[in-house]
């Protein structure tokens, strides 16, 4: 069928197989043309379909020649119905993989849930022993946890009063102000039980329990922290609790695998277009002008520039880990720099509706939310007849 992108809010409601696809294929040549890491060798993404994570994956795989297994919560196509975009994502990775002799394979379900762990566990225990890297780069509203059952939903607001500040809606271009009341304790909580670190934990857990965390095993789970101006609503509110929550997490389940000499890392990454970062207020307007100003000083980065530097330059360069004084890996390095947040700062005080489309990168906001979803990606006809139901090859 003839498939083209229907919004809805913040989210597309249809996905472009091609042109995911095709995305994939870029990132897959990004990492070849970066050349060889001395890294992982096998290796367990959890939130592998998008983002970070698919990120995560091909940087493994074609940086490392990984063998890799993917854990993620997609919508599969029905005939007239797209899937998600991680299922078309998937299907393209682990179709290249296999081309590629790399072993692929994934579950597709609630990684949250024990049922999930268990097919996981049991599909490393068949296949590959043991895992020497694991990416926790989940990204979900609602999380049912498995020991109480408790369905939480997380909020993104700030905490300790009201915060009022300037957003834009990229689809429409309008700069307002826009007002978000202060959370409550159990919204907090909720939160953190979502976005935090319990889950991480229970995964290493259960993974370690069962022998399957090979020696020197290491696992990192992704952070942002950001600057002042998305403070209140980001670092200093709900989502920013999870991330401490998280963050300390790493300690814990750094001294949990003292015994294999593994440890766990939070690496803080930099803002990028994102199904989930589009939905966080103010951010948005944030990430339009960061882009225009990191693109004009030729440091702009996606997911994968990210996470290929990741690996390449702060996990697997043969020397320790250099991390920060709360122990973080900053890859945000390039973002927070003095210089980049300066000029930020300036244009967000002038940034209204009539001045934005100049000021910022609105145009490159708008294209990146789209190709998200396959739309807008060069090389591919969208006049074309696409095939919707794709299957996934190595879906256990
Ligand atoms: P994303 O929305 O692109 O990816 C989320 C992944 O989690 C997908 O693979 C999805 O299928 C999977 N997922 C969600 N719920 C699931 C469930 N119940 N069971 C199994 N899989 C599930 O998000 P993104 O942006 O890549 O986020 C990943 C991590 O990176 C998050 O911790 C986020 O806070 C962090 N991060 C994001 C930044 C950004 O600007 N986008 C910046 C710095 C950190
Ligand atoms: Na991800």
């Amino acid at each position: 069928m003839i498939i083209e992108p229907r919004m809805r809010g913040f989210i597309c409601l249809t996905s472009h197989p091609d042109g995911c696809a095709e995305n994939v294929k870029n990132q897959i040549e990004y990492v070849k043309s970066k050349g060889a890491i001395n890294g992982p060798k096998k290796v367990l993404v959890i939130g592998a379909s998008t983002g970070f994570g698919l990120a995560s994956r091909i940087t493994a795989a074609y940086g490392s020649n990984a063998a890799t297994i993917g854990v993620y919560f997609e919508k599969p196509p029905q005939q007239g119905k797209t899937a998600s975009p991680g299922w078309y994502n998937t299907a393209a990775f682990e179709h290249e993989a296999h081309q590629s002799d790399l072993y692929a394979k994934s579950i597709n379900g609630d990684a949250f849930s024990d049922e999930v762990k268990k097919t996981t566990l049991d599909l490393i225990k068949a296949d590959l022993g043991q895992v020497d890297l694991v990416i926790y780069s989940l990204a979900s509203p609602v999380r049912k946890n498995p020991k109480t059952e408790v369905l939480h939903r997380s909020t993104l607001k700030p905490i300790g009063g009201s915060f009022t500040n300037k957003t834009v809606d990229f689809h429409t271009g309008i700069v307002s102000d826009i007002s978000i009341d202060s959370a409550n304790e159990e919204e907090i909580e909720n939160t953190v039980a979502v976005m935090g670190g319990e889950d991480w934990e229970m995964w290493i857990d259960a993974l370690k329990a069962e022998n399957l965390l090979a020696e020197g095993a290491l696992t990192v789970a992704y952070s942002y922290i950001g600057p002042s101006l998305t403070e209140a609503v980001y670092r200093k509110g709900t989502i920013g609790r999870a991330k401490d929550h998280l963050e300390a997490t790493a300690f814990t389940i750094s001294d949990k695998l003292k015994d294999i000499n593994g440890k766990a890392y939070v690496s803080v990454n930099k803002a990028l277009v994102t199904q989930a970062s589009s939905a966080i207020p103010v951010i948005p307007l944030y990430i339009s002008l960061l882009y225009k100003v990191m693109k004009e000083e030729g440091i702009h980065e996606g997911t994968i520039e990210q996470i290929q530097r990741l690996y390449a330059d702060r996990l697997y360069t043969g020397n320790e880990i250099a991390v920060d004084e709360k122990g973080r890996i900053r890859i945000d390095d390039w973002e927070m720099r003095e210089d980049v947040q300066a000029k930020v700062a300036k244009l967000w005080e002038e940034s209204t509706t009539e001045t934005l489309p100049n000021l910022g990168d609105l145009a490159g906001y708008k294209s990146d939310f789209l190709s998200l979803f396959g739309f807008e990606v060069d090389h591919v006809d969208y006049k074309a007849e696409a095939n919707e139901m794709v299957a996934i090859e190595g879906l256990v």
